[in-house]
């Protein structure tokens, strides 16, 4: 289902080139000062702007349909939406029966047999994250205005060098090709205790929120992958009066945070719509062609990802907070 959550309930709807992208939220107290203006921050850190984003280019202004009045949330449920104006659904027409690889295009043609809006990606585009977005803005209101959110891209093109990304986003762009990276996100003022023993742990509910972000391909919680070739007496991290005296877990142990920053690390794939030449099978003709996605798309759309991840990271803790 498109639901996320018991006690924030976070649904999304729409598709990127259709009328249009929104959400759905329920279990919003009354009482929250909320208007349009509060989601421009965090939608303009997601909205493209170099040149190794995509062109496309959208106004994002959120329009507030219900849940708000005299400024201050109603408790009822807030429907937010954003109005596509800058779709050019004919770019799409080429891949009506070749699906491109690496996107959703294959396995949504052969599930939904050929009635799924696959224009620009439909509801498996990026552009649905801006409803993660909008959700997330909603959830930092909620949450204990002490946490302090921080993310920002820490590794690209495989390495965290920042003086060679720019070469390198320049080489991807010229040859048709694209780049990943990772993103890290760090959530300070968490208390202890979030989160149930198992099927509820924290990180089970981060990495469900962080795995429906389109192109993640890892998670990492604290020391993440490296502790598996850590000892114990290494990746263990201490315990001060304060709290845990370093951060090797992440902040979460047992499924419970303990008091220690949140921190997590974020891998994206390179985008897959690239204009160097691939190989794909037409499902109509069952023969395999040559094709080459022209149109509107990032070179690294992980560039545009630390405020999503944030966001995901807003929504799961406006789940597990429960007063
Ligand atoms: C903000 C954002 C922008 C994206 N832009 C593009 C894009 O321009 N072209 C593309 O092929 N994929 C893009 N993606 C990734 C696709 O949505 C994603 O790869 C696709 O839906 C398949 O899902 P999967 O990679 O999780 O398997 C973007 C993702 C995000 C989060």
């Amino acid at each position: 289902m498109n639901t996320f959550g018991n006690n924030y309930r976070v649904s999304v709807f729409g598709a990127s080139h259709g009328a249009v992208v929104g959400v759905l939220l329920d279990g919003v107290p009354a009482g929250i000062a909320l208007s349009e203006a509060d989601f421009e921050a965090d939608l303009k850190r997601r909205a493209p702007s170099s040149i190794y984003e995509t062109a496309r280019r959208e106004e994002d202004k959120p329009l507030i349909l219900s849940g708000v009045y005299n400024g201050y949330t109603t408790g009822a449920p807030i429907c937010i939406e954003f109005r596509n104006s800058d779709q050019h659904s004919s770019d799409y027409k080429a891949f009506a029966h070749t699906p491109r690889p690496g996107t959703a295009d294959y396995p949504a043609m052969v599930k939904y047999d050929g009635y799924a809006d696959l224009r620009g990606s439909g509801p498996f585009s990026g552009r649905m994250t801006l409803a993660m977005v909008a959700a997330g803005v909603v959830a930092k209101k909620i949450l204990p205005q002490e946490l302090a959110f921080k993310s920002e891209v820490v590794e690209l093109g495989g390495t965290s060098d920042r003086s060679l990304w720019e070469g390198l986003l320049d080489g991807a762009r010229k040859d048709g090709d694209s780049l990943g990276a990772v993103v890290s996100c760090t959530v300070e003022g968490v208390p202890v205790g979030l989160g149930e023993p198992f099927w509820d742990s924290c990180e089970s509910v981060l990495a469900h929120l962080i795995f429906s972000i389109p192109g993640v391909r890892g998670l990492e919680f604290g020391d993440g992958f490296r502790a598996s070739a850590m000892r114990g007496s290494e990746h263990n991290d201490p315990i001060g009066p304060l709290g845990p005296l370093k951060n090797g877990s992440g902040g979460i142990n047992g499924g419970l945070t303990n008091g220690a920053a949140l921190s997590l690390r974020v891998a994206f794939k390179p985008t897959s719509s690239i204009s160097k030449v691939q190989n794909t099978l037409n499902l109509q003709t069952h023969q395999r062609e040559d094709l080459s996605v022209r149109g509107r798309h990032d070179v690294c759309f992980a560039l545009r990802c630390p405020v999503i991840v944030e966001a995901a990271c807003a929504i799961a803790l406006a789940e597990l907070f429960k007063d």
